[in-house]
């Protein structure tokens, strides 16, 4: 990509700039001792201030107080923030630069900001504001210990680098510098992407993408040019020396767009967008521009055709909500919307009224739960109307449907495209707006509410469950909150609350039960539908005396349950709690639990078939990857089994039972908590120390040994020594070494013998000993599906 004399420009810019020996000029060193304080009439006392004046290091006003950043002083714009998301400081906090790294002395404690990290041998001994934008810390020997260019916020300066791994998060807005809507990603692949925060780093959400995976790109660097260039570090960082002075920064907006400033003349001047579609005019370009449930309608002005050569924003945008929604909030209107109505009156009285609103020339981002080809306008329409999965449907290419459920995100204007969306009718309005505010001060924010961009209703709904279970126990009024919380939820999976005494009667006096789970027995029962039918369900009762264990089970139920929308993980209806009544409801699953299928008590009756078997592994392993990877959350479901695993009439495999599932936050990989799932299934870690963390590879382990019996339709403990082997992962690591595979399918079976291979391989690779050394989920299902080779597997099973 690069020409043999770009490579040498770039090197000796970057002998410019990245110094690593520094010998500072006298008077721009800031000596340990030194200390500024916040102080708006006398900004001069607030910062310390680059050679040329030009950037100063200290504290800005936000309003009445003040953060600690950088900005570049002829323009007062912030290129950098320390701990963006925290407090904000009082007028006249001091920050007193130590031997340990900068401090803000306060009456309850030093506030250390930065997180600057010195050892015990290493003090600090100077620092520098740099005129290329950069504030660095040295010790003693001149070594730079600490520099900002390592922890990008929004802003990145030419000659500096974004590392894979790392991120730029745009702001809030232009006076607020917290974390903001919309991220820059340097990949570990060696792409870099722009899409929504929170949102899966998945090409759907991708609103510009460098298309440079796998090219081996480790940095992306803001060249002299004020191009973003990629880099393979750690070539690129060679020793340097201070860049004379900054020309360019480059900067992810509030409203996702990544702009270039040429500020050579002490001035901001735009010179590039990214993306540059629509020269940048176009905010509907950006996928997340508008929340979900809602769309967004760019108009031009007059002016904007001027201003294309420019490159300035003119043109208007706005977020319209779908017909059937209202803003969440209106003085917000891009954080999206939610249902006019409550889910409890959406099926009120077992009686769903509901009819079918149609818009043209507006889309949004296709992610169906089925679709068909071949179809008519009309067709679509009704077949949504008619199914109760169904949301909404969209109708494109003149040909295809797709039926989706809710959020619809990134709604925008489009062209030939019919759109149809089920709408309440003859509905009670909601309950009073406020119980919103509520919901949404439990994000931890700093100054105003902000929107952090939920892919899902997902947030609605973990956020009204916590404070469905904050007030559980303190407040009775139990149906005000149940009330809230199905407006919280309005995205439309939402769990709808049923009384007991509606149970008892969709049950028959729980008398049909299905089975046990852990702490739980499953009942069958049916619901009445307004056009007569009755819609099976499965009602899944907890003990009522373990009570801790139960509450304990059902919140982590909800929880992740209510998280998970999936094809193949089990539908959450609602829910009941009436003092020591427990009770979860889903969608019924007609041909029972998987291990009654693999493991029929009844000898006689037939296994499925090897296709059948086949399409249920992966049914399963795309359950899986889903709670590990595709949730805002990572969950463990951490009792994957055949009983857990139930199907459907059409042979759907869905994962059910998430009861003794984790959650991990955000960017965290591993928990300490410990809770057994069933032994036959558990992964070695979970039997050793207690302080050897859990990841969601021990769901891979208990996946490998599912697979296994999934095949053989045997149990991991063989009952009888077959080829001498008494234990399933022996047997067939051992027929696989001796090319006998088709000892292990049950007799007389037509199976295909390289599918065979290929899945005996990829359930051993996932019950390696060691954690690390199995793949993971997505590796699995791309195995699975032959989108990836399988290699031998190695020995190290037993
Ligand atoms: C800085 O410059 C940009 C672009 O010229 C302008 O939009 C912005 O308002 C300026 N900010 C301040 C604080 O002057
Ligand atoms: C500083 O460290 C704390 C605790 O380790 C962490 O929560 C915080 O995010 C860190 N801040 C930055 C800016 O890295
Ligand atoms: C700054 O920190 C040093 C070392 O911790 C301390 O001796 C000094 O008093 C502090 N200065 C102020 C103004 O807080
Ligand atoms: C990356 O690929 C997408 C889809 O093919 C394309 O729309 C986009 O323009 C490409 N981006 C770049 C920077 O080439
Ligand atoms: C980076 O270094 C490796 C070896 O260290 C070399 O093969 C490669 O060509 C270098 N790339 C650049 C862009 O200099
Ligand atoms: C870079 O600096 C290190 C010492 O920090 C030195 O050993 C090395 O030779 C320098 N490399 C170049 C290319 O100047
Ligand atoms: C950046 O601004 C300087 C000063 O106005 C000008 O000389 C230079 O040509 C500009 N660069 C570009 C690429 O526009
Ligand atoms: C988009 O906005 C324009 C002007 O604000 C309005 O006339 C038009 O009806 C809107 N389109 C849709 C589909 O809402
Ligand atoms: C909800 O929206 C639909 C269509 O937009 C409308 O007919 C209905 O009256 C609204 N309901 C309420 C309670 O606002
Ligand atoms: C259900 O709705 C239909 C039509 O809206 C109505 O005729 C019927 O009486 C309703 N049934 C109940 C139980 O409310
Ligand atoms: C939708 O777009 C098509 C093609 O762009 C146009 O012919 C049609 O009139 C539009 N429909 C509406 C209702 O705007």
């Amino acid at each position: 990509m690069a020409s043999p004399s770009q490579v040498l420009a770039i090197l000796l810019f970057l002998l410019l700039c990245f110094p690593l020996l520094v010998k500072p000029a006298p008077g721009e060193n800031i000596a340990v001792g030194s200390v500024i304080t916040a102080d708006k009439s006398n900004r001069e006392a607030a910062a310390w201030f680059s050679r040329s004046g030009l950037f100063a290091f200290g504290f800005y006003p936000v309003e009445n107080e003040f953060a600690v950043g950088i900005w570049f002083v002829p323009n007062n714009t912030v290129i950098w923030t320390a701990d963006r998301d925290s407090e904000l400081l009082p007028e006249s906090s001091k920050l007193n630069f130590t031997e340990d790294g900068l401090q803000i002395p306060s009456s309850n404690g030093d506030r250390s900001i930065a997180n600057i990290s010195t050892t015990n041998s290493v003090k600090l001994a100077s620092a520098s504001m740099q005129d290329c934008g950069n504030f660095v810390i040295q010790d003693v020997n001149n070594y730079i210990i600490w520099q900002t260019f390592d922890y990008p916020t929004d802003t990145l300066m030419a000659g500096q680098i974004l590392v894979a791994g790392n991120k730029m998060v745009s702001s809030v807005s232009a006076t607020d510098q917290s974390s903001g809507r919309f991220q820059m990603v340097m990949q570990e692949d060696g792409n870099y992407v722009a899409y929504p925060v929170n949102a899966p780093a998945t090409s759907a959400h991708f609103y510009w993408s460098s298309n440079t995976s796998g090219d081996g790109y480790t940095g992306i660097l803001l060249n002299e040019d004020g191009d973003l260039f990629p880099i393979r570090y750690p070539n690129a960082t060679q020793n340097s020396t201070l860049l004379s002075s900054a020309t360019y920064l480059a900067r992810i907006e509030p409203d996702g767009f990544l702009r270039t400033y040429n500020i050579s003349s002490n001035s901001m001047q735009l010179t590039k967008t990214l993306p540059a579609d629509d020269f940048g005019v176009n905010k509907c370009s950006i996928k997340g521009a508008c929340g979900p449930n809602s769309y967004c309608n760019f108009t031009a002005t007059a002016a904007a055709a001027d201003s294309i050569s420019t490159g300035f924003f003119q043109g208007k945008a706005d977020c319209l909500c779908f017909p059937g929604f209202d803003y969440t909030d209106w003085k917000n209107r891009y954080m999206g919307c939610q249902r006019n109505f409550s889910m409890g009156q959406f099926i009120k009285d077992n009686n769903i009224s509901y009819s079918i609103a149609k818009i043209a020339n507006i889309s949004w981002s296709d992610d169906p739960y089925a679709y068909t080809d071949d179809t008519t306008e009309d067709e679509c329409g009704e077949s949504c109307s008619e199914d109760s999965n169904c949301y909404a449907a969209l109708f494109f290419a003149h040909q295809r449907c797709s039926k989706q459920r809710h959020p619809l995100l990134y709604g925008r204007l489009s062209e030939s495209t019919v759109a149809f969306l089920k709408v309440g009718s003859g509905e009670m309005p909601l309950p009073p707006q406020s119980s919103l505010g509520e919901i949404v001060d439990v994000v931890p924010k700093r100054k105003t509410l902000f929107f952090i961009f939920a892919v899902a209703s997902a947030l609605f709904f973990s956020v009204a469950v916590t404070i469905f279970f904050f007030y559980k126990n303190r407040s009775p009024s139990y149906q005000k909150l149940c009330r809230n919380m199905e407006t919280g939820l309005a995205g439309g999976l939402a769990p709808r609350s049923f009384t007991h005494q509606q149970l008892v009667k969709a049950t028959d006096c729980f008398t049909k039960s299905l089975g046990n789970g852990s702490f739980s027995t499953v009942f069958k029962g049916e619901i009445p539908l307004n056009n007569g039918e009755m819609m099976p369900i499965a009602v899944k009762r907890l003990d009522e005396k373990l009570s801790e264990e139960t509450e304990k089970g059902f919140r982590t139920e909800m929880r992740a349950v209510g998280r998970a929308h999936h094809r193949n993980v089990v539908r959450l209806l609602g829910f009941c709690h009436e003092g020591p009544k427990w009770l979860l409801i889903y969608e019924y699953m007609s041909r029972g639990s998987l291990d009654n299928l693999i493991f029929p008590s009844d000898k006689t009756q037939a296994l499925p078939s090897w296709k059948e078997r086949a399409n249920i592994a992966m049914d399963v392993a795309k359950g899986i990857l889903y709670l590990h990877e595709g949730c805002e959350t990572t969950i463990i479901h951490s009792d994957i089994k055949p009983h857990n695993v139930l199907v459907g009439d059409d042979g759907t495999a869905k994962i059910g039972d998430l009861g003794l599932a984790k959650l991990l936050r955000p960017r965290q990989s591993k928990t300490y908590t410990r809770q057994r799932g069933t032994f036959w299934y558990q992964a070695p870690e979970w039997c050793r120390e207690a302080s050897e963390p859990v990841s969601p590879k021990v769901d891979v382990y208990s996946f490998g040994v599912l697979l296994l019996e999934l095949i053989t339709c045997r149990t991991r403990f063989l009952g009888e020594r077959v080829n001498d082997c008494v234990i399933l992962t022996d047997l067939a690591y051992k027929c696989l070494m001796e090319s006998k595979l088709e000892q292990l399918v049950p007799a007389g079976e037509d199976v295909d013998k390289v599918e065979l291979k290929k899945m005996v391989m990829v359930a051993l690779w996932c019950v390696q000993e060691e954690p690390g050394h199995r793949k993971s989920m997505k590796e699995v299902v791309r195995m699975l599906g032959g989108n990836m080779s399988v290699a031998f597997p190695p020995d190290s099973v037993f």
